[in-house]
């Protein structure tokens, strides 16, 4: 019996001893495999409850609702002959020698499957749920996945395109290709990247859309670097997505818009460095901007996240020279957006001496440095494996990136969670769940953050009627008060429950203004909610006005007590 199980990582049970912050815990449908998966790609169909399993020789299809995860297995067997092949060829990999389903993507209309059918990949269009039916000719598995599952192969399907990112295996060099779709199958020139690793890859869109790009995330080992240099180069690469490739005798098949460039993941000014990318995730908020989470390892092993402004990475590409290049560019250059739908347009002539220098010259002089010039300020004793961030709006009407950080296997049998918040123009929490405890980053103190104001919610109220204004408390360890017309007058903030109430006392009477509810903790100070009080004055309405009034405060309560 396997003890393998699947929950979505959003779901996770954070209530622990006396936490600082809190969460609403919801345990969530679990689903367990009936045989060990040693391999496991997920898909998910978005904005469904639909996830795709690719496990071994089977796809698993798991419906989740409140009532449990439905699930239907496609299977995608494979003849003996394949396997007894695989075992002789290749004895050391012998388990690892059956038909791991390591890709699917919806790509347009289609639904692409690949399994590495012990070491000969293979790709089926999956039809209705439940058929596996054969590719179109000119489709290349062995451009699409590696041949054996812990190879990392990244797949990435846009605008009904799929496109692959392989990396460097004995006997492949690893590459960066458009696979199977509506437009022209391109590549990377061999000498473009140096043993690729890759980490990930997202579509980083423009308000154009003919200048949307493809960013890569990986390392580039240098397999002649002598022992005591850093073997590994973490790498940024990308590609426009209507590039249709160069003409006749420069670059014919390959892209015309790859450009790569140096990543570093280390405080500024050491030289310990974190040179290999090992996860990567996008979180963008619009258009070209946002930002780029990794996790990076060095030759000791220790794992950091980094974080990457969009806007820092394209600004680098647009205006850095090009490595090994001193000429001017013509316009528009490589590494322009504008560079992206230009080639059509260009004569012959002028094209061909463009190309000849993409060709020679794919990387760009530019460094690209994280945000606040280090890593993220994580304890350094968990080995983090995955990272995935999500922006939410918090009751306070304040946006956070949330990270929630894996550490553990892969298979996720021990898979820990970290949770950190990361504050707008601020610092952010760590909740750990090995130490039990969620610690406040002093640096937040540097950014000393604007003091943020709430709009504040009218409250029509009887003159000497009972009023509870709640503000809702996420922080056991802040300090609230209740703060009138802008700190003229301090009112105490008691809590009682989830929230913290301003309660008039003799010596402080409620009076109509503006009350804004404040929390402070270690330096930071934040305005939470607010409210303007306004008293009802005529008699006749007094009752209706003191009725809406308790009514509204009711339902606040309740929305935050949920
Ligand atoms: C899964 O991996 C474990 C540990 O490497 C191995 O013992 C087991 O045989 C594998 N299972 C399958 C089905 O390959
Ligand atoms: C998929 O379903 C449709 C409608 O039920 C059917 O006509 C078609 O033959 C099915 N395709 C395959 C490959 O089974
Ligand atoms: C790889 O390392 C060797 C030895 O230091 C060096 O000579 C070579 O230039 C490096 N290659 C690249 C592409 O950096
Ligand atoms: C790095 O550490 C992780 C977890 O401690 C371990 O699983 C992995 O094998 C290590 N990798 C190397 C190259 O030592
Ligand atoms: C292509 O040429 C047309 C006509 O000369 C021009 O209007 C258009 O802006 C050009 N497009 C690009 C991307 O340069």
């Amino acid at each position: 019996m396997n003890l393998l199980i699947l929950a979505t990582l959003f779901s996770m049970v954070l209530a622990e001893k006396s936490p600082r912050l809190k969460f609403t815990v919801t345990e969530s449908p679990r689903f367990r495999f009936m045989k060990p998966e040693n391999y496991t790609t997920v898909y998910h169909l978005q904005e469904t409850d639909v996830l795709y399993v690719g496990g071994q020789g089977v796809i698993y299809k798991l419906t989740f609702s409140d009532k449990g995860v439905h699930d239907t297995q496609i299977h995608a067997v494979m003849d003996e002959n394949a396997k007894e092949t695989c075992v002789s060829k290749s004895p050391a990999w012998k388990q690892e020698c059956a038909n791991f389903i390591t890709v699917i993507e919806r790509v347009g209309d289609s639904f692409v499957v690949c399994g590495t059918r012990a070491g000969a990949p293979k790709c089926w269009l999956l039809v209705n749920d439940s058929v596996l039916t054969d590719m179109p000719e000119e489709t290349a598995a062995s451009n699409i996945l590696a041949p054996f599952p812990f190879q990392r192969s990244i797949s990435l399907s846009a605008d009904g395109n799929l496109y692959s990112a392989l990396s460097a295996v004995a006997g492949h060099t690893g590459s960066i290709r458009r696979t199977y779709g509506s437009k022209k199958q391109l590549k990377t020139e061999n000498k473009w990247l140096q043993n690729p690793q890759f980490a990930g890859a997202a579509v980083i869109p423009h308000t154009e859309k003919l200048k949307d790009e493809i960013y890569f995330f990986f390392s580039e080992v240098n397999s002649t670097a002598s022992l005591d240099e850093e073997p590994y180069r973490a790498r940024i690469g990308r590609v426009c997505m209507v590039d249709e490739g160069g003409l006749q005798n420069v670059l014919p098949n390959s892209w015309t818009t790859f450009l790569k460039a140096r990543v570093m993941c280390g405080k500024a000014g050491t030289p310990v460095q974190y040179n290999n990318f090992k996860q990567a995730f996008v979180l963008s908020s619009h258009q070209r901007t946002g930002l780029i989470y990794g996790i990076f390892s060095n030759v000791w092993n220790t794992t950091v996240v980094c974080a990457y402004s969009i806007e820092d990475i394209d600004q680098a590409f647009s205006t850095s020279k090009l490595k090994g290049y001193n000429s001017p560019l013509s316009i528009p250059r490589p590494g322009t957006a504008k560079l992206c739908c230009a080639f059509r347009n260009n004569t012959q002539a002028h094209t061909q001496k463009i190309l000849t220098v993409i060709k020679d010259h794919p990387e760009i002089e530019d460094m690209i440095i994280p945000v606040d010039e280090a890593p993220l300020d994580l304890p350094v004793q968990d080995h983090f494996t995955h990272i995935v961030a999500d922006t939410v709006l918090a009751v306070n009407d304040e946006h956070y990136s949330i990270i929630y950080l894996g550490t553990g296997t892969v298979n996720c049998r021990e898979l820990g969670i970290y949770v950190v918040f990361r504050m707008p123009h601020a610092g952010h929490y760590v909740w750990s769940p090995r130490s039990q405890t969620c610690q406040f980053d002093p640096y937040s103190e540097v950014y000393a953050p604007k003091a943020r104001s709430t709009i504040p919610k009218q409250v029509l109220v009887d003159k000497d009627g009972p009023v509870l204004l709640p503000c809702p408390v996420r922080s056991y360890h802040a300090t609230y008060r209740w703060e009138k017309d802008n700190c003229i007058k301090q009112y105490p903030c008691t809590i009682s429950g989830s929230s913290c109430v301003l309660a008039p006392t003799p010596d402080l009477p409620l009076k109509e203004g503006v009350f804004r509810c404040m929390v402070e903790e270690s330096g930071l100070q934040q305005e939470v909610v607010s409210y303007k009080l306004v008293f009802n004055s005529g008699p006749l309405s007094t009752s209706l006005a003191s009725t809406l009034g308790s009514t509204l405060l009711l339902a606040a309560t309740a929305h935050w007590l949920l």
